[in-house]
């Protein structure tokens, strides 16, 4: 495995490779999760690709970006154990080397307009940190020129940001979906997991908990909002609770009824059915919705989502197109 830390480096060693590249971003502190998107890009690609940057223009919170893991080297020992070939690992002059406030500022990408997308859920909490994301990952996009590039649906609305961009700028790149990995007893595997503390550790896994026991319970939407929000507040503080359409992230209907978890099936893909099993609608990936929490614990900010199924009413699936035109 190479690493290298300039683009000119990078770009060198890219020249000489032949067949598919598989790109995997991240911002490193790697785990369970990042490697799962390795082994995929590994079992589909000639090459893989993997950056680890802490991109600081996507931390709306400095305190966040202070505290954020950095471990180069173990990263780069867990990559290599997992078929990684190259790592790029660049600082931030290079990949901002006009200044990270003008490359903010100024980007294409950082100005696109992703309607919604950026501004519900984590957009509405976190402002500027899709723009953030777009930029960095325009510029690696760029930089590496991978054939296809893989994200986790951990990060749902990040996918969403991401495709929109590939469409708004034609960039010529796939976009792959993996599933959410997790801990042992539920808890979705997070960089930030490892800034919890012994207690912390110990709660965080109620997230998962209470969404799936009382997704699995059903209702209407608006009476699962409740319920889960109210269990949630007995451990977290709670920034936003929502059950969205996976494609466009619009609420659905606060009458509609949830009908169960959906974890085994297509799932949420985003329109590109990529996690395997189920029997995903070719209209809109899955015909189901996800439900995305977002809480604090402590000083630490955890996300999470899951698939979910939906019906009008009882023994009513509700068909993609269905959901389309409600
Ligand atoms: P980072 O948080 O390091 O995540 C890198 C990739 O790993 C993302 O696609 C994320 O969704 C995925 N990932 C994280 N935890 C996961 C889990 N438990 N299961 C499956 N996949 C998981 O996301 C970023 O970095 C940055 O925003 C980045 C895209 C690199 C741009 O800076």
């Amino acid at each position: 495995m190479k690493i290298f830390h300039t683009v000119k480096d990078l770009q060198q060693a890219m020249a000489s490779v032949n067949g598919n590249v598989g790109f995997v971003p991240t911002m490193g502190a790697l785990h369970k999760g990042h490697l799962s998107l390795i082994d995929k890009a590994r079992s589909e690609n000639d090459v893989v690709v993997a950056s680890i940057f802490v991109n600081p223009i996507q931390f709306n919170n400095p305190d966040d970006l202070a505290k954020y893991p950095r471990t180069l080297e173990a990263d780069c020992a867990l990559l290599e154990r997992t078929g990684c070939d190259i790592v790029f690992a660049p600082s931030e002059e290079e990949m901002y080397p006009e200044g990270k406030d003008v490359a903010f500022e100024n980007d294409i990408a950082g100005k696109l307009d992703f309607g919604m997308l950026d501004k519900v859920m984590e957009g509405a909490f976190r402002p500027g940190h899709f723009n953030g994301v777009a930029v960095v990952v325009r510029r690696l996009f760029d930089i590496v020129k991978p054939t296809v590039a893989y994200f986790g649906k951990k990060d749902l609305q990040q996918v969403s940001i991401i495709r929109c961009m590939v469409l708004l700028l034609k960039l010529p790149v796939r976009i792959e979906i993996c599933p959410v990995v997790r801990e042992f007893d539920g808890l979705a595997i997070s960089s930030r997991n490892t800034l919890l503390t012994h207690e912390g550790r110990i709660v965080a896994p109620q997230i998962h908990r209470i969404l799936s026991e009382v997704i699995a319970t059903g209702g209407s939407v608006e009476f699962v909002k409740s319920r889960v929000v109210s269990e949630l507040e007995d451990y977290f503080k709670v920034d936003y609770f929502e059950i969205v359409d996976c494609e466009t992230l619009k609420s659905v209907p606060a009458f509609w009824i949830v009908g169960g978890c959906d974890e085994a099936g297509s799932g949420c893909s985003g329109g590109q059915a990529t996690n395997g099993a189920g029997s995903g609608c070719s209209g809109c990936g899955s015909g189901q919705a996800t439900a995305c929490v977002a809480v604090w614990l402590g000083n630490i900010r955890l996300i999470d989502n899951l698939n979910v199924s939906l019906k009008l009413g009882a023994n009513t699936e509700l068909s993609c197109s269905e959901r389309k035109s409600a």
